[in-house]
């Protein structure tokens, strides 16, 4: 019996050793065949690196494109292997500041790690070619519209940029006058010369009829830089108030613009705009940045995509921090040589389902992060950029709505810097920096935390927000 016993807890053992050694086995086999699987021994242009930078980089690295140098070609991409697997590895390039390990987003452009691995292991091995039939062909890219055929288009009067001119910011109007009030799907910018328009943040003017003679009289442009007026004191100059001086209703971000953004177009029956017979557009910034050595004349437009019925759920907005429903705490003053922490923090009244958010800093800006709190105690992440970036100011949609419950306080906090170390910093030596009444001078700081959402309904969190 005994004997029965040991023997059958010997095989016992043995059996499990076997099956202990065929798992390993089993699992080193698997990771030898992925690591061969994802990264070959020789990596290739055409074969493993062109198939990376089409899907991720040229929609702005092309002939026409926002970035200054096209990686379209073997020749253009061999001479940048050493930088793209810097920019890449470091997370410069793509360009996406947000924090993808605190919340997604639509539209995200995040290298996986294995192509990070590839870009550098391409330009450690002397980014070798490939057999050149292996080339995928690149993605079409649409000319005049990044969305398809628009129903109307309006052009931006043409703004003359010298060369090695610096950054400009502008208010501009665009005015226009329809045979009828009518509704839009959406409203695209489209710059004329994608590497000098920086980007764009245009809200709509909408007169009532006939309290406006002329939508057309008055400045299309003031330059808000070389120009000292007040904000008030440009709103004059563009003509932009009713015939008896007072202001007709703004509705914010309806069109804004940076590259490689695609325009926001959301799901059938979400958003879309009601477009008066007489209105303007302003961009309450047009940020042209560095021209090179050419002059150029920028003729940039907007392309307005009709809608048959009138919004079933427009979005709303609003903001909190600078010139918000909630101010910026403590004051945003920030002193030479000092870091400085700031936040601003709001109540929300009743339940709403968020579409989209768009983080806002100047030059100092170091981090910004923002997140709700529910009456329960319970967070709601909704963005953390550790790495402030001027330059990429997205308007970030999420791939579902998300709900905020009723009672929640919605806290932006942002960190400033304004020491030598912040390469950003616009005076050396350091200087004191503050807001001031939303100057958008890039010299002159905010802190904004702007939130797209709709009264909440039941099921907005299970609505997916990605339309492609
Ligand atoms: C959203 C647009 C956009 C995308 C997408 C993008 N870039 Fe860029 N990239 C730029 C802009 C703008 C610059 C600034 C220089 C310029 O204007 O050419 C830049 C600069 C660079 C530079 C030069 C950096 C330096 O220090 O001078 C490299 C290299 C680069 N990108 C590689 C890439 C690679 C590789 C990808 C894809 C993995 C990529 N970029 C995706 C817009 C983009």
């Amino acid at each position: 019996m005994e004997s029965w016993q040991e023997e059958d807890l010997m095989t016992m053992k043995k059996n499990k050793a076997i099956i202990l050694l065929t798992v390993l086995v089993a699992l080193l086999l698997q990771t030898a065949c992925n690591n061969s699987e994802s990264i070959p021994a020789t990596v290739t242009f055409t074969e493993q690196v062109a198939p990376i930078l089409y899907n991720n980089c040229t929609i702005c690295h092309r002939p026409g494109g926002s970035a200054h140098f096209s990686l379209v070609t073997y020749d253009e991409c061999r001479k940048n292997a050493g930088s793209a697997a810097y920019v890449t590895k470091e997370r410069i390039m793509p360009p996406w500041p947000a924090d993808p390990h605190y919340t997604q987003f639509v539209g995200q452009r995040i290298l996986s790690e294995r192509d990070i691995k590839i870009l550098q292991q391409w330009a450690d091995e002397g980014a070798p070619e490939g057999p050149k039939d292996k080339l995928p062909a690149l993605p079409a890219y649409p000319i005049g519209s990044d969305i398809g055929t628009p129903d109307m288009r309006i052009a931006v009067q043409p703004y003359f940029l010298k060369a090695n001119s610096t950054d400009q910011f502008l208010l501009v109007k665009v005015p226009f006058q329809l045979p009828a009030d009518t509704f839009a799907s959406l409203i695209e910018f489209v710059p004329g010369h994608k590497n000098v328009v920086h980007h764009v943040n245009g809200d709509m003017v909408k007169y009532d009829f006939y309290k406006k003679t002329d939508v057309f009289a008055g400045d299309r442009i003031v330059n808000m830089v070389e120009d000292t007026a007040s904000l008030l004191q440009a709103f004059q100059k563009l003509g932009l108030p009713n015939d008896d001086g007072s202001y007709p209703t703004l509705q914010k971000s309806v069109v804004n613009y940076l590259p490689g953004v695609v325009g926001q177009k959301y799901p059938e029956g979400i958003g879309g705009y009601f477009l008066p017979r007489k209105g303007a557009f302003l961009f309450n910034d047009l940020h042209y940045g560095f021209t090179n050595k050419d002059d150029i004349w920028d003729s940039s437009y907007i392309n307005i995509f009709f809608a048959k019925s009138p919004p079933k759920r427009p979005v709303q907005e609003f903001q909190i921090g600078t010139l918000g429903v909630a101010p910026v705490e403590p004051d945003l003053i920030i002193q030479p040589d000092s870091i400085k922490h700031v936040y601003s923090k709001y109540t929300i009244p009743a339940d709403i389902s968020i579409l989209t958010i768009n983080p806002h800093m100047h030059l100092l800006g170091k981090s910004f992060k923002a997140y709700a709190l529910q009456p329960n105690g319970d967070t709601i992440r909704l963005i953390s950029i550790p790495r402030w970036d001027f330059n990429w100011q997205y308007f970030y949609t999420f791939k579902k709505m998300v709900k905020i419950p009723a009672g929640s306080t919605i806290v932006a906090e942002g960190v400033y810097d304004n020491t030598r170390q912040n390469l950003n910093n616009p005076f050396s030596p350091p200087q004191l920096v503050r807001d001031r009444n939303g100057s958008m001078k890039a010299t002159d700081e905010m802190f904004q935390f702007i939130i797209t959402y709709l009264p909440y309904e039941q099921g907005d969190e299970n609505i997916s927000l990605e339309t492609k």
